[in-house]
């Protein structure tokens, strides 16, 4: 458990005998740290470890309608298996008659069997990403299974429209998921053999889902954590990765970055980053989630990544009040700065481990940050609040047809966290959003806090990075983030 100022036990607490994974791979904290050239050749992530099947004639890298590619890939070069999945786990081959009944050479053994926890709009999206890359690499099994709330969408079941269609219509209309994805309503049975788990619910479900999960996991599966959120424990913060940690009992890692779904399912070149203690399952997982247009930089930081995602949507929604009031891009890139100050700032105080500055200039950092407050589903909410004066729940749901806001209620729970540290007053923006959200304070107090930002009353010495420096001295030593080859 991440609590403030405390250690948490390490993660990787799983036994070993059943590890999916070779032995060799499982000592995260032995793993020695490896560098390689920060560039990655255009396509690197298509190199596939054996020759795959040609892809279906026009059909797009990722299994959707073609969308803009690196000069010199040719659609379909990633190898996108044309024919079906294979029966895995407990989950059924999907009636004749779909785009996976028709021909193809099966494959289950020895690949690493991946679940994707969740199917919103980012769960989707990413589905859509590696059930493309499953597909085409030995590393995992064919068929991923894609956990979905059940629900009626027109009068039919989600899942069968899925399974179907290859679309989820509800939340990444549009987008085809790629046939080796099958939605499976069962928690249990989606998750059943699973050796990477990818958690992608809306944080205040997380627990939940855990609950129902607890003693169903295989041994020595891992998970990665594409949410965005953070909760609180009895202690303080608690990162959402140490809650699926503490009750699944597998080694975690995260995934955050610049990464509007929509964009993703486009195949909008874009990058990202995952935050992952253990050098060999930094790999697996690159191998699992890259693309040509979703590049992937593996870091050691996890904790500071995942911070990131949570912190950021905070900031959007400071960005949308300021939107919502008529200010202009000057004012939303004050915004971005203060906010990104503050989330360094918080990252310092409440992170276990080390927090580095290098780490807010990857894709979980500063692109994220710059990315939500323009184009996130945070920001346009938040716009919406200062406009018209209805509640933020309102709004909710009018506008996101079933999807969830972040970003206020991660304000609600690090609003609690600071009171309980007498901190509040260190964290202006995070605050004036909170207070904005819930405690009925006019929008225009963003623009006060603003202007009356601790950054703004203080000169600064003229050793201002010195001092910065300073302020956290002794919060961690400060390590440099490793990459992984390309
Ligand atoms: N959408 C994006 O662009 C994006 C990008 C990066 C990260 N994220 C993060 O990914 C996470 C998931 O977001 P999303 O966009 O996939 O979801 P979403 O907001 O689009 O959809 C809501 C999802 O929650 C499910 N749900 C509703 N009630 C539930 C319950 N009681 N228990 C479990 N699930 C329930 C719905 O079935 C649906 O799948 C969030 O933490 C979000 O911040 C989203």
């Amino acid at each position: 458990m991440l609590l403030c100022g405390n250690l948490r036990g390490g993660r990787g607490g799983e036994a070993a005998g059943q590890s999916p994974f070779p032995a060799a791979l499982r000592s995260a904290s032995r793993a020695p740290s490896l560098r390689g050239s920060d560039l990655q050749p255009p396509g690197a992530g298509l190199a596939s470890p054996e020759p795959r099947a040609p892809a279906a004639a026009g059909a797009s890298d990722l299994g959707g309608p073609p969308g803009p590619r690196v000069p010199g890939l040719p659609p379909g070069r990633s190898g996108r298996r044309a024919g079906p999945p294979l029966l895995g786990g407990s989950l059924q081959i999907p009636a004749a008659g779909s785009a996976r009944s028709s021909a193809a050479a099966p494959r289950t053994m020895g690949g690493k069997k991946v679940c994707v926890v969740g199917s919103g709009n980012w769960g989707s999206a990413i589905a859509k990403i590696a059930g493309s890359n499953a597909a085409r690499l030995s590393t995992f099994e064919n068929l991923v299974s894609m956990w979905v709330l059940e629900e009626e969408v027109g009068g039919r079941r989600l899942t069968e429209i899925i399974n179907t269609e290859h679309e989820n219509v509800k939340y990444l209309p549009g987008h085809k998921l790629p046939p080796n994805v099958v939605a499976e309503p069962d928690l249990l049975k989606a998750c059943a053999g699973a050796d990477v788990l990818l958690f992608v619910v809306p944080h205040q479900f997380i627990g939940k889902v855990c609950e129902q999960l607890k003693g169903h996991v295989k041994k020595g599966a891992i998970g990665v954590s594409l949410i965005k959120g953070v909760d609180e424990g009895p202690d303080g913060l608690r990162l959402i990765s140490d809650i699926i940690h503490e009750k699944l009992g597998i080694e975690m890692s995260v995934l955050m970055g610049a990464n509007i779904a929509n964009e993703v399912a486009e195949e909008k070149f874009c990058e990202t980053t995952i935050g992952c203690k253990n050098a060999q399952y930094g790999q697996i997982l690159k191998e699992l989630m890259q693309t040509p247009n979703f590049r992937v930089t593996v870091v050691q930081e996890a904790d500071t990544v995942e911070i990131c995602g949570a912190l950021k949507n905070i900031v959007a929604v400071g960005a949308g009040f300021c939107d919502g009031l008529g200010f202009g891009d000057n004012t939303k890139a004050a915004v971005i700065r203060l906010g990104l100050m503050e989330m360094i700032g918080f990252a310092k105080l409440f992170c276990k481990g080390p927090v580095t500055p290098s780490t807010f200039l990857e894709s979980c950092g500063v692109a994220d940050l710059i990315t939500t407050c323009y184009g996130g589903r945070n920001r346009k909410v938040a716009e919406a609040f200062a406009k018209t004066g209805k509640s933020i729940e309102q709004l909710e749901k009018e506008m996101l047809n079933g999807q969830k806001l972040q970003g206020p209620q991660t304000s609600a729970e690090l609003h609690r966290i600071l009171k309980s540290k007498n901190m509040v007053e260190k964290f202006p923006l995070f605050t004036a959003v909170y207070q904005i959200c819930y405690e009925g304070k006019p929008v225009t107090d963003v623009i006060k806090c603003l202007q009356n930002h601790p950054e703004h009353i203080f000169v600064r010495s003229p050793d201002f990075l010195g001092a910065f420096a300073e302020r956290w001295k002794g919060r961690g030593s400060p390590s440099r983030p490793w990459r992984l080859p390309a």
